[in-house]
Parts: C-alpha cells; structure tokens; sequence
C-alpha cells in the first residue's frame, strides 16, 4: 500500500497541473515503451516516460509479435497490458466531451491466456463494463474477428479521467490500447423525440449520462476506416449483415457534391456516409409494400438512442419520396421526406429518436416503410446511415445479467440449437408446451453455467434466430462471415427450419476445388455454375457471378431475396451465398438430373417417359403455382423455359432462376447462349405490346413449355422452314386442327394415351391465348395437368387389365376417387 501514496501523489500532480493545455487527444499503446504509428496516427506506449498517462500499480506488461490478423490495428495489438489485480489509467484533460476507446485483442502471454479474462471498467464513475469476458463479446458480436473496440462518449466534469480496471475474482484484465479524443462540437442535442410520443420531446440530459457505441453503419455503403473519419476517428460498418432481409433495399450511390444541411454539422457524420443509401429494392412485379428492416441485437433494460442520417441523392424536389420510419414496430416518423427536412437536395441531415426498451427485449429493429397515405410515387424509403447509442442508467452503461436465449453467446447459441434440435427430434409430436418447458430448463441451466459458456470461443459463431423464415443476418462485422441459423419451429415440423448460410470465399474456394473449369455445369450471362461439395460431401450448384456483369449485382440481390423468403418442394432452395471480396456467390441444392432441356432433346440423355413428362409439368406448375399464389405478394418469375426447370436425383422438378429483371435487354443475360433466342421463343406476347408484366405472362412461357416437352424441339430453331421456326407458332397450329400427335416427338410413340395427349394440347393452347385474360391461372393448369395424368394412368391401367388378369389394376396412389372419375371422362369427352 505504499504505493498508493506514491500514486496519489502523482495524481494530485496531475490534479494541480495548470488548465492551460488545450484539449487534445490521447492514444495510448499498453504495455509497451515505444511509441507507433498507425494510419497517421501516433499512439504512445504507456511505458514513454512524459507521456504524462499515470499508470497505477504496474501490471504486466504482455507481447505477442505473433498476434495478427489483417486489421489496421496489427502493430497496435502485437502488445497488452494485464492486471492480474486492480489498477488504473489516469489521463489528464480539461472537462468537455470525449469519445473514449478501449481495444481488446485478447492472446496468450506467460500464464495470462486473455481469452480467459473477466473484469469490470469503469471511466470515473461510470460503469462501463462489468464481469466482461472479451471473448464472449467477441463471439457475440463479430464472430470472425479477433479484437473488439469498445467506443464510449461522456461528459468529463474534472481534470482527468481515471479508468479502473477490476478483475473479477479469481481473474484478470487487460487492454492494449485506450483512446481519449475530445470533440468539440455538439454532437447530440439535448433533447430528442421519443418514438411513440407523437413527436413530444423527451428531455435527453447530456450532462453526466454516458453514452456507449453500439451500432454505426454506412448504409448501402463501404465500410469506412477510423482514418477516413478523420476528426473523431470512428468506424462505419456496413449495414447488410443487420438487414433482415438483406436485399429489400438496393444500394444507391451518388457522388454530388453534399454539403451538411447545417454547417454545426460538421462533425455528425464524415461526408461519405451520405453519398451512399439504400433505397427500397427495384423490383416493379413487388409492389412496394415492403419495409427495409434492421433488426440489432441489444441489452434490455436501457434507453437507446437511435440517429438516422438521410441525405437525397435523386431528387431534386419535394414529395418524390415520402415514407414512414418505425423503431420498435411502433411509428417513430410519418411522412418523412428528406429533401424537405433537409432542406434539399444532396443535404447531409439527421434525425435523432429516444428509444426506451423493457425488460425482456433483446432486439431493436428500425424498419422504412411507405407512407400508406401517399400515392403510388411515394413508397419508397432512403437511408444513408444509422447510429444506436446505449444510454446510461444510474451511471451504468454495463449489461450485467446474461446474454442467454436467442441472443446468447455463440459458444452457447451452438449449444442451445443442437439441444432444440435434438429435443424436437427426439419429442417428434412433443406438445409445444414440453418443448418450451425443456428449452427454459435448458436456458436455466445455461445460466448457471455462464461463466464457462461465456468463455468459451466458437469460430462458427452460431447463433440461433428467432426469426421467422428469411435470410437473417444478426449481429457481425462486415468482414465476419459465418452461419446464419433459422430458429426451430416450434409449434410445426422441424423440418420446416429455414436457414440461409453465408459462406467464406475459402469455403467456397475448397468447394469448387477453386473454381476449377472442369466443375463447370453452366455457363450463362451471369456467370459460371460449378458443382461443388461443401462440408460432408454435400452437393451443390455454385453459382458464381461474373463480377463484371452490372446485371449480375441486381439479378445476385433479387435471388436472394426471393430464394429467402421461398421454400417449396418445387423450388430450387438456396443454401447460402458468398459477398466477400465483392464475389457474388449462390450456393443451391445440386440438381442431379440437370435441366428438363437436357431431357428432352440436344443430348444422349434417355427420353422421359410420358408419364414423367407430365409429372415434371405438374411439378414446375406446382411452384409457378405457389410463386403466383402462396406467398405474401405474388411473384412472377418472368423466365419460365425448359432450361430453368431442374430435375432432381428422383426427377422432381424444380424452378430455378429467380434473378431476372423484366426489362428487354437483361433478358439476353439470361444463361446458356443459346438462351437468347430460346427466351424470345417463350415471350409473351402481350407483354411486348403492352408492357405489363402479369402472372399470365408466366402462364404463356408455360404453354410453351408444354409444347416443348410433347414435340422435344427447340422453341426457336431458325434453320426450320419458316412457318416452323417458333415452336409456339408451329404448334398452335397443328393443335387447332385437332392433330398435334403429327408432330409429337417419335420417342414418345405408343407410350401415351391419345385422350391425355389431346387434354395436354387443349391446356397448351390455352395457356398461349393472345390475350391474358383468357388465359387459364397456373392453378387451373396445374389441375388440368392433374387430370391429364390420371387420364393417362386409367387408360394404362385399362391397357394392363385389358392385357392380363383384371385383378392386376392398382389404382394410383391416392387417386381413387378421381381415378373412378377419369374412367368415364373420355368417353364423355368423346
Ligand atoms: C523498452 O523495453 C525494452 C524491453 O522491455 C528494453 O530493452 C528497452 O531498453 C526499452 N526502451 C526504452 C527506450 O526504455
Ligand atoms: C505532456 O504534457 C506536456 C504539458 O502539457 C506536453 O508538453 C507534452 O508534450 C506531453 N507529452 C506527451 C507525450 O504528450
Ligand atoms: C489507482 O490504482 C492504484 C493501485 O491499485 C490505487 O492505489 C489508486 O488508489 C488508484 N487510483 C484511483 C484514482 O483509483
Ligand atoms: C501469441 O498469441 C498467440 C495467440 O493467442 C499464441 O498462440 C502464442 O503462443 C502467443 N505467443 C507468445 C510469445 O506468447
Ligand atoms: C485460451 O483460452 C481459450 C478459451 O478458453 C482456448 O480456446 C485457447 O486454446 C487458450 N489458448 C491458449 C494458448 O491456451
Ligand atoms: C476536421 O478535420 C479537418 C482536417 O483535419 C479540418 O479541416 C476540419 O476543420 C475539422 N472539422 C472540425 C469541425 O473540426
Ligand atoms: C449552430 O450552433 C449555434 C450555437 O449552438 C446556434 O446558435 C446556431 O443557431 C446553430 N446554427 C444552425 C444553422 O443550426
Ligand atoms: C446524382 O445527382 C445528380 C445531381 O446532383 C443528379 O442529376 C443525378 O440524377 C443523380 N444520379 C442518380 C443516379 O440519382
Ligand atoms: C412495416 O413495419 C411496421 C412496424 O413493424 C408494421 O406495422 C407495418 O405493417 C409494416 N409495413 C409493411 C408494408 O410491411
Ligand atoms: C417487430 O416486427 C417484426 C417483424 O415485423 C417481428 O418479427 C417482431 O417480433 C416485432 N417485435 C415486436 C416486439 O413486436
Ligand atoms: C416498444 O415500446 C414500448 C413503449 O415505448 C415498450 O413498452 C415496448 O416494450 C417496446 N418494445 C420493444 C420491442 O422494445
């Protein structure tokens, strides 16, 4: 303890020290005695004699020259200091604000491994952090990164700030680099609108309440450098991981010249922020009645404060983009049009919201949506940046009680999916009731083990989700990359869990032996299809983009979009993809069988019965059925052609290719070369004359389809004769007259019944009706097609009995009653 006079001495040195310096930053490198430069900026070791940083009792001090990962940072985290017992850093200042910044970047040294440290901070007399494993947080939120900085901002009333460190019994800490830097501006305001309080100011006060960074986000931009911030060094990640559903916003960017709509702005936020947004995706077949949503990850039982910044890039008057913005699923904002507030175009503006959470709530989400009052032109929303702000209570910024459950750690996360999964397995029909009776037991006796949960690392980072059913990007660093999982469903089958997959770059290298060519399984406009293996030797089509392919980006986003929130027997799923590096990457179940093309003429493959012609029609009908039906708001998918139905290993078909835009010129970005002529061969007519994009537009290319599948012929075949070059055409014709077996492929001779093969050519013909609105709906083809199947095993059937014993006739599975009634139907129809 006598060292403690000596240390209080020094501090009242310090205490007593004129007030005259002016305010300037402090970076400070623990642990060392040198002093480094960092991107242009000079850290001073805590060991520099004059640094005038007073260090209290000495710890060690611990380096690691083989501490590395590729962050700007690395010369900065090759050294620590350890406090096996309580010490502290007191740095002098005059009073004012601060943002205040602890690095972690946890290694070995000696017997300290500081993956296994537990303490407490505290910055004068606010808590900041408190039994805080570095690590758990990590894995909580940046999965694949090895450091964490923690961004802080308070009000020093005195001279100093004295940052204690206390480690939790038993335990040590350690820190290997602090950051002090003023700020001078005002940066918040003293009062901010309280979301739900119809626009009443909540009085927020500055003074003596801590603020803790827990979110700041360039959106629909680049993640921006501490050194391209350069008055207040601060990072900007990207905002995609935290979208949820990453693609219902398109990035939008434009380099005018901003300016800050109020020049006391000037430190709100570096100019970059706003030169890029996200804006509602651009998809005119979804009506824009879509909200962009981020979901966060939070601590309860704090006030948030949440600051958007806007900026109009596109328009250059008012109303052209009118929208409502909603924090915590309640109206924070109506009628929100950023050229108005900010007093016009390419004006750099923000907006502050108080947000208060309960108890319970783990998550914020911060949704964009249309102003349903407006009119048609003014559903679409922009956002250009987004900050959450924690605020203290009772000098507290410190999330004491356990991130357990669906925001638990990822070391436990792991461990609470494979146990729901394991339990709902395991309880098959088990009540909902005992599935949640075991998960709170299981919860319960995570907690108790928390402090092992909360140590442990976990490279996979998996976190369960409670999201219902959509690519779901949680809490990670922009470079971090890991598995998304969907949360089991609870109260259905727990085959229905829904997960999308964010894979390396590596992951993908290793899978297609780096997109080694003899992989290749399709080329197209997009880009190359390669058969890969990814973990147990699953297969899988990867589908990597041309990175040249401007096209590429819109068809990548609209696909994952799509493929997010789709699931359906008849529809190709998609596993996972890639962005890392700017690859776009698709990751979908292998197609063992290839495409239906590929089946049905141009290769060796053996032809296709009737029978399973007609199954694989019912099938792509099936999903072009739910496409047009099951989901929320109806999808067409605009590319309907053989090349675009895949074949399973048990030749169930799928609808692949949800990526097409629907104007003209991307349609030639559509796949094999070929596919030029091939899609103008299904084009529907009606759309080119009038523009509109309708599901009866899919209906069309449907009936194309079947024409294809009966006649096996290409649906464009110039070196024809010209009255038989478009299948569509050719076709129609024979079918008017009653006679399309005159032109129905030779493989198919004697294995079809004439009353199917008749049925099938009425339901193709009307499928090409000029007009769409006489056209049949995909689900009345998919009945139709039903009926033609059943026409056709009756009459095998009757062939089976008529040829052998009678008693052989089985009737088909699960078609009794209609199989009775196929039985009279062609005599009626005779
Ligand atoms: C810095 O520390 C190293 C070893 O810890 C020592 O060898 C060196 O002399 C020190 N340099 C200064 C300038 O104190
Ligand atoms: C310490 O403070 C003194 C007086 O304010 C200043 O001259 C000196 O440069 C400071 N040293 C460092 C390393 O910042
Ligand atoms: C700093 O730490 C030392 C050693 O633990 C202690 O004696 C001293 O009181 C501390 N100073 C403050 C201001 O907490
Ligand atoms: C440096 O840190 C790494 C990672 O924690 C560890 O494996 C290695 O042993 C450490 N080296 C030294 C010299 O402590
Ligand atoms: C440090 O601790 C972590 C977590 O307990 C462990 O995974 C790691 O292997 C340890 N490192 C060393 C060098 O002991
Ligand atoms: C921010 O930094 C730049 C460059 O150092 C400087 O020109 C500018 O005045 C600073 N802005 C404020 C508000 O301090
Ligand atoms: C800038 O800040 C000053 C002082 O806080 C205030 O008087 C002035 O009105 C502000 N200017 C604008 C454009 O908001
Ligand atoms: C970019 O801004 C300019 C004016 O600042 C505008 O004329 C142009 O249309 C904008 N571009 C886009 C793509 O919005
Ligand atoms: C957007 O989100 C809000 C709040 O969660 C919700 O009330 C609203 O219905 C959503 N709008 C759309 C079009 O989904
Ligand atoms: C907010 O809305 C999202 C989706 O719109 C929903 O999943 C979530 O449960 C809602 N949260 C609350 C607290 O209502
Ligand atoms: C949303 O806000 C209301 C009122 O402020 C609060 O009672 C509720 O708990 C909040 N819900 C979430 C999800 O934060």
């Amino acid at each position: 303890m006598g060292v403690l006079g000596l240390i209080c001495l020094v501090c009242i040195s310090i205490l007593v020290r004129t007030g005259e310096a002016e305010k300037k930053s402090f970076l400070i490198d623990c642990g060392t005695n040198s002093t480094i430069n960092v991107n242009g900026r000079s850290w001073v070791g805590d060991m520099v004699p004059d640094n005038n940083v007073t260090l209290g009792s000495p710890g060690i001090a611990a380096l690691n020259d083989t501490a590395s990962e590729s962050s700007i940072y690395d010369k900065l985290y090759k050294s620590a200091r350890v406090f096996p017992e309580n010490s502290n850093y007191t740095i002098p200042v005059d009073p004012g604000n601060y943002f205040f910044r602890l690095h972690f970047h946890p290694f070995s040294f000696e017997n300290y491994n500081m993956s296994e440290s537990l303490f407490d901070v505290t910055a004068n007399s606010l808590k900041l952090l408190s039994e805080f494993s570095v690590i758990g947080e990590i894995s909580w939120r940046k999965p694949n990164s090895l450091s964490l900085v923690k961004e802080y901002f308070f009000n020093v009333i005195s001279n100093e700030i004295v940052i204690r460190f206390t480690p939790t019994k038993g335990s040590f800490a350690f820190v290997n680099a602090i950051e002090v830097i003023p700020v001078t501006n005002k940066l918040f305001e003293d009062s901010v609108s309280k979301v739900g309080g119809n626009g009443a100011k909540s009085s927020l006060n500055l003074v003596g309440l801590g603020i803790e960074t827990m979110y700041r986000l360039n959106v629909g931009g680049p993640e921006l450098l501490p050194n391209q911030d350069q008055n207040l060094s601060r990072s900007w990640a990207q905002d995609f991981n935290y979208m949820f559903i990453p693609m219902d916003g398109s990035e939008m960017r434009n380099k005018s010249t901003i300016s800050y709509s109020s020049t006391n702005d000037s430190l709100i936020a570096p100019l970059q922020v706003y030169e890029t947004a996200r804006s509602m995706v651009n998809a005119e077949v979804l009506e824009k009645r879509i909200n962009m949503s981020w979901k966060f990850d939070v601590d309860p039982n704090f006030d948030y404060l949440i600051r958007l910044h806007f900026c109009e890039l596109q328009y250059d008057k008012a109303n052209q983009r009118i929208f409502r913005i909603y924090i915590n699923n309640s109206t924070a904002a109506q009628n929100f049009d950023v050229f108005v507030r900010a007093r016009g175009m390419n004006k750099a503006y923000h907006q502050d919201y108080l947000e208060t959470l309960s108890s319970q709530i783990k998550s914020l989400w911060i949704q964009l949506g249309p102003e349903t009052a407006a009119g048609a032109a003014g559903t679409d929303a922009l956002l250009n940046g987004l900050e959450i702000f924690k605020l203290s209570r009772n000098g507290n910024l410190a999330y004491v009680s356990e991130r357990s459950g669906p925001s638990g750690s990822a070391g436990k996360g792991k461990t609470t999916t494979s146990w729901i999964l394991w339990l709902g397995i395991g309880a098959g029909v088990a009540s909902t009731a005992f599935l949640a009776a075991l998960c709170t037991l299981f919860f319960c006796l995570c907690k108790r083990r928390r402090k092992m949960c909360r140590t442990k690392t976990n490279p996979s980072g998996w976190r369960p989700l409670s999201l219902h059913g959509s690519i779901v990007n949680s809490t990670t660093d922009a470079k971090g990359s890991k598995l998304l999982g969907g949360n089991p469903n609870l109260n259905g089958s727990m085959v229905s869990i829904r997960t999308g997959r964010r894979f390396t770059l590596a992951e993908i290298r290793t899978a297609t032996n780096n997109f080694d060519e003899s992989l290749v399984i399709g080329v197209g406009g997009f880009g190359k299809v390669y058969k890969g293996e990814i973990d147990d030797g699953i297969l899988a089509a990867i589908k990597r983009a041309n990175p040249q392919s401007e096209q590429g980006l819109a068809e990548f986003e609209t696909e994952i979009e799509m493929l997010s929130k789709l699931r359906h027997r008849h529809l190709v799923s998609m596993i996972g993809f890639c962005d890392e590096h700017n690859e776009m990457i698709l990751v979908y179940e292998y197609m063992a069988n290839g495409t239906l093309r590929s089946h049905l003429f141009g290769s060796d493959l053996p032809p296709l019965t009737w029978k399973q012609r007609l199954e694989v029609c019912i099938g792509a009908a099936r999903g072009l059925h739910y496409l047009h039906t099951g989901a929320e708001r109806s999808i067409i998918h605009r590319d309907v052609k053989t090349t675009n139905i895949l074949l399973d290993d048990n030749f169930v078909a799928k609808m692949a290719d949800f990526g097409l835009s629907k104007t003209g010129p991307s349609l030639e970005h559509t796949h094999v070369s070929t596919a030029v002529k091939g899609s103008f061969g299904y084009l529907d007519p009606e759309y080119f004359r009038r523009q509109q994009l309708t599901e009866k537009s899919d209906v069309y290319s449907f009936g194309v389809v079947l024409f294809e599948v009966v006649c096996a012929r290409p649906v464009i075949n110039p070196s024809l004769p010209k009255d038989q070059i478009n299948l569509a055409e050719w076709a129609l014709h024979w079918q008017k007259q009653r006679s399309l077996e005159t032109i129905v492929d030779p493989r198919l001779e004697g294995n079809y019944s004439p009353e199917s093969l008749k049925k099938f050519g009425e339901i193709a013909e009307k499928c090409l009706a000029d007009e769409g609105k006489n056209r049949p709906t995909m689900g009345d083809v998919l009945w139709n097609l039903e009926y033609v199947l059943q026409l056709h095993e009756a009459s095998m059937r009757r062939k089976v009995s008529n040829d052998s014993f009678s008693s052989c006739s089985v009737p088909g599975p699960g078609t009794l009653e209609e199989g009775e009634e196929v039985v009279r139907e062609p005599s009626k129809s005779m």
